[in-house]
């Protein structure tokens, strides 16, 4: 079932209350307390595309929702990119972001695209900017089609699949502690760099370019 609100504090934070269904969602006009990953705020206002659904545990599921999107983007004439594992970006710019928290056997997905809103974030874009308008329903419905049959495919497809959106192999980037060149994903949906020392890392955490 899609629930659809005009004002929520989190649709994260509002499918965690409840005992849902695979595939149940939200989609609020806005959120009070739109949360980012490592604690962020997500700012919230009207216009952007707020969106949480209900899904099985999967490996690699958070590059799975990356790539979906990056799809359905694709397919509306928008050429985005998959930094890893989930941010997307076009022309370098966010234009959106997923968290995904785990509950049980469950992981609740959250999805946040910049549409008409703008964002105070130095480095976004959004898609009137680009000259693009979607339809929130029919991205959902394409979004749900897009992830019930890759919750199909085999980890090889899917890292594959998200070769063609990547943005970070052959790159320079920094993490808390260390620094290197961006090599390959890794089976488990890690981002293995080559450090300075020679040495491969395999990382879990955000990384930033340099
Ligand atoms: C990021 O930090 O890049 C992830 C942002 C995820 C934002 C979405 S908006 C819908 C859902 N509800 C939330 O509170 N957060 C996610």
């Amino acid at each position: 079932m899609i629930n659809v609100i005009d004002n929520i504090n989190s649709t994260n934070t509002w499918l965690t209350e409840f005992n849902l269904d695979f595939f149940d969602s939200i989609i609020s006009l806005e959120q009070s307390e739109g949360r980012g990953r490592q604690g962020r705020f997500w700012e919230s206002s009207k216009g952007g595309f707020y969106y949480s659904l209900v899904l099985p545990k999967k490996n690699l599921l958070p590059i799975v929702v990356g790539i979906s999107v990056a799809e359905i983007l694709y397919e509306n004439g928008i050429t985005a990119k998959v930094k890893w594992p989930n941010d997307l970006l076009v022309e370098g710019k966010k234009l959106g972001g997923v968290l995904c928290q785990v509950q049980g056997e469950k992981v609740i997905v959250g999805l946040g695209i910049n549409m008409t809103n703008s964002s105070s974030l130095e480095k976004s874009i959004s898609l009137s900017a680009l000259g693009f308008n979607i339809d929130k329903l029919d991205f959902i419905n394409k979004f749900n089609d897009k992830i019930r049959s890759a919750m199909e495919h085999s980890d090889e497809h899917i890292i594959q699949q998200f070769l063609n959106y990547d943005c970070l192999i052959g790159k320079r980037v920094s993490w808390e502690d260390g620094s290197g060149q961006v090599v390959k994903i890794s089976e488990d949906g890690r981002l293995v760099v080559r450090d300075s020392s020679d040495d491969l890392i395999f990382l879990t955490e955000e990384v930033h370019l340099q």
